[in-house]
């Protein structure tokens, strides 16, 4: 299958909701794993605090990127399959992290942008 395709299923399969997946408020060190792989491998390119407004950074800011209508490059209705699916296999100018992630990381890193 080619990246288009992964992309263009994962975008139609868009039915879980950051609703569902968001973590409970108990669960505090994991959002604390997931800001931390957050600061190491994507701040450097994407505000996560800031909107987009005041986003400064090569890469669109991730701010409410489950709470807002539509993902800020993609417009696609946020969700989570695509997201993973971004992370792993990159974009033309973001980095993959499929080797250097594994999904379990990623699932934590995910959970941490939709508690923003
Ligand atoms: C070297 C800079 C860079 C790094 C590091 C980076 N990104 Fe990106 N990211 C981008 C750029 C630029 C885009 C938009 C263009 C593209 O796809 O290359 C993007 C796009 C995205 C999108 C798609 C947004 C949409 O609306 O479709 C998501 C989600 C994303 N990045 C998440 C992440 C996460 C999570 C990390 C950390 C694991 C990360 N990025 C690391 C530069 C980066």
């Amino acid at each position: 299958m080619s990246l288009r395709l992964i992309l263009a299923v994962a975008l139609a399969a868009g039915s879980l909701s950051a609703a569902d997946t968001k973590s409970p408020p108990w669960e505090t060190s994991h959002l604390v794993i997931g800001r931390d792989l957050f600061r190491e491998n994507c701040a450097v390119c994407h505000d996560i605090d800031k909107d987009k407004m005041h986003s400064r950074k090569l890469g669109p800011s991730l701010n409410h990127l489950f709470k807002n209508e539509k993902m800020p490059l993609s417009h696609a209705k946020p969700n989570r399959q695509y997201v993973v699916i971004r992370i792993k296999f990159g974009g033309a100018l973001m980095p993959a992290f499929g080797k250097r992630l594994d999904d379990s990381e990623i699932n934590t890193l995910i959970d941490y942008i939709a508690s923003k």
